[in-house]
């Protein structure tokens, strides 16, 4: 999210529900050609000359990358199942601000401010998973596998972990050098409206069908007081409380969240009831006004994501969602990223070499 702009309190004017593009026959047969579409729709966003990724890129110079990635991924979610959640919404961070690259992997320096301590991501955790995970990849092939890299395939461990899709993850990112706080702008903001949603999305050639399909990570975890505190009470410009927010879920939501500043520690699930399983049912909560986040109600105020929501909340579309999330995911993790002999393999993914 974004320096939040000033909050609304117009009530909306829900759109008329449109008709979905027909739905794809055979989402699983699809699924399994993403392998191949993967190789030629990444690297599009690469800097021209730079090479493309590929499925297979370690097959020869770290065998196991895959494997290693994978069981260290499940042994810490067998003990903590929340942690999928942060490692979805790392690499998420990741490839919205500069690109897939791990910048936002990188500790602040005497002279730097890096994203990790910018305002956005002070709830961002997972930091220490992904460096035990890149430790053992470097004892078994040291400087070969990027962190980049990494936090594309524990992304999509954590979400098959959690009964979600699993697609294959075309590699061969490169890790930047720089990381800026001041860059954190270009994660979409958390407040505003739909549009501005899909102006960020655009932005990172995203279009609005990924904005709702990726939105749908919120399916997984949690949020603090601070993201949600202002749809609860009367706020600056704002004397009511967010009338897009289902008033007997409002009241409940206050008992966890009881400081009208955001400042109460609590937290809530982003699907409640579901929050560690990869489901439809955050479609559920949305289309029924439950949306825990502003940019979650957002999604019934555009024809085509309040179209989405519903389908997908009638519970008779999950293959579709599933295999509709791994394509978005797969376009989100080719956003800037920098491959041939750009950036460089980081040893450890919190400092440049
Ligand atoms: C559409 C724009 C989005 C906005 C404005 C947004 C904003 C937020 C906010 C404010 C939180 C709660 C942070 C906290 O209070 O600790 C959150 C949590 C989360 N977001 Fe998003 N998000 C967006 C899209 C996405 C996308 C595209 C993904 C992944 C593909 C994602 C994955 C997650 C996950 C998994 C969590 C839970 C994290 C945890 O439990 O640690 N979000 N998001």
């Amino acid at each position: 999210m974004a320096a939040p702009p000033a909050t609304t309190c117009r009530r909306r004017r829900t759109p008329p529900l449109a008709a979905l593009p027909p739905a794809p026959a055979a989402a699983l047969l699809r699924l399994a050609l993403l392998a191949a579409a993967v190789l030629c729709t990444t690297g599009a966003s690469a800097a021209a000359g730079a090479q493309q990724l590929d499925v297979g890129y370690y097959s020869k110079a770290c065998p196991a990358a895959e494997e290693i990635v994978r069981n260290e991924t499940a042994a810490a979610l067998r003990d903590s199942p929340d942690l999928a959640a942060a490692l979805l919404r790392l690499h998420y961070h990741d490839c919205f601000v500069q690109g897939c690259d791990a910048s936002v992997l990188l500790d602040s320096t005497p002279n730097n401010t890096a994203e990790k301590d910018a305002m956005p991501n002070g709830s961002l955790r997972g930091f220490d998973l992904v460096a035990r995970v890149k430790d053992q990849l470097e004892t078994a092939c040291p400087a070969t596998v990027s962190c980049a890299d990494v936090l594309a395939l524990m992304a999509r461990d954590a979400v098959a972990l959690s009964r979600g899709p699993s697609w294959p993850v075309a590699l061969g990112r490169r890790d930047g050098r720089t990381s800026s706080a001041a860059s954190c702008g270009e994660l979409p903001p958390l407040r505003g409206d739909v549009n501005l949603l899909v102006q960020a999305f655009a932005a990172k050639g995203l279009d609005v069908k990924d904005l709702v399909v990726l939105s749908g990570a919120h399916t997984l975890g949690k949020a603090h007081c601070a993201s949600y505190a202002d749809r609860l009470y009367p706020s600056a410009g704002c004397s009511t409380a967010d009338p897009a927010l289902d008033a007997r879920y409002a009241d409940r939501l206050r008992m966890r969240c009881t400081m009208a500043d955001g400042s109460s520690n609590g937290t809530s699930e982003l699907d409640p009831g579901s929050c560690v399983t990869f489901d439809t049912s955050y479609y559920r909560h949305v289309a029924r006004r439950r949306g825990l986040l502003r940019s979650d109600a957002y999604l019934l105020d555009h024809r085509f994501t309040r179209a989405y929501v519903l389908q997908a909340a009638s519970g008779r579309y999950d293959g579709h969602f599933f295999h509709d999330f791994a394509v978005s995911m797969d376009k989100m993790a080719s956003i800037g990223v920098l491959t041939g002999d750009q950036g460089e393999i980081r040893t450890k993914c919190n400092v440049v070499n």
